[in-house]
């Protein structure tokens, strides 16, 4: 079954413990900068150690050897899955996976992220792109051959995606949005079961939760959703 994971941008320990405290759990919950730079490893152990499954979620996107170490410390601190762009490069990706590797954490890449249209990725890479699915593809294709364990893609690319990698990949799935959410940000959306039924393995879901009326409800109207 695919898994519900709740992003805890919040800026720091009150907030997300207060949040977490109301939802229970145990859960998964993706630790991005918003948080990470507030409440650090330290954080994060915490969450840990309250049973949570942490997915920590920097993007990383640096020369290899400091992505290799990055990884390395993150599956050292018992993060059970991090990012790294694709567009970082082969050799980037292949030290992630070695960091990966050596501590037993889980690696998957970014290809788009879901906030860019095509002007704007076509603009930020210096060419037009008038359609995104071929670069997302391409670079899932080079996460798939340096051995990955998935890829992070929008959820109108989950179905070219899953043709892509087959099966027993994981697809990282935020831009998660019911007709009855606020887009915010976000550029490329889908509702929950149509990500589930392309073969999406982790929604990704923060705005729509931690902002909700009732952040519970919204949890468990999600995990219905999922289900
Ligand atoms: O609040 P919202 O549901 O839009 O949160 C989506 C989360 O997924 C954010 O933490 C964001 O950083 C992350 N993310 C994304 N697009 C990607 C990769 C990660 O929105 N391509």
């Amino acid at each position: 079954m695919a898994e519900l994971v709740l992003a805890l941008d919040l800026p720091g320990r009150d907030p997300v413990l207060h949040l977490l405290d109301q939802i229970g759990g145990p859960i998964w919950v993706k630790v991005g900068p918003v948080l990470f730079n507030r409440g650090g490893p330290d954080l994060v152990q915490e969450l840990i150690g309250r049973g949570h499954t942490v997915f920590l979620d920097c993007k990383w996107h640096d020369i290899p050897s400091t992505v290799e170490r990055a990884v390395e410390s993150a599956g050292v601190l018992g993060v059970s899955m991090v990012t790294v762009h694709t567009l970082g490069g082969k050799a980037m990706l292949e030290a992630a996976k070695t960091g990966a590797e050596k501590s037993g954490t889980k690696v998957v890449g970014v290809t788009v992220l879901t906030s860019h249209t095509p002007e704007q990725f076509g603009a930020a890479v210096g060419h037009a792109t008038p359609d995104l699915l071929p670069e997302v593809t391409r670079l899932t294709g080079v996460a798939r051959d340096v051995g990955l364990d998935g890829v992070v893609c929008s959820p109108l690319e989950v179905s070219a995606v899953r043709n892509v990698l087959g099966s027993g990949f994981a697809i990282i799935v935020p831009g998660i949005r019911r007709a009855k959410d606020q887009q915010g940000d976000q550029h490329r959306l889908a509702e929950p079961g149509v990500v589930i039924e392309q073969g999406g393995t982790h929604l990704v879901v923060g705005r729509p939760i931690y902002n909700a009326t009732s952040p519970p409800d919204a949890y468990r109207a999600f995990r219905k959703e999922i289900q």
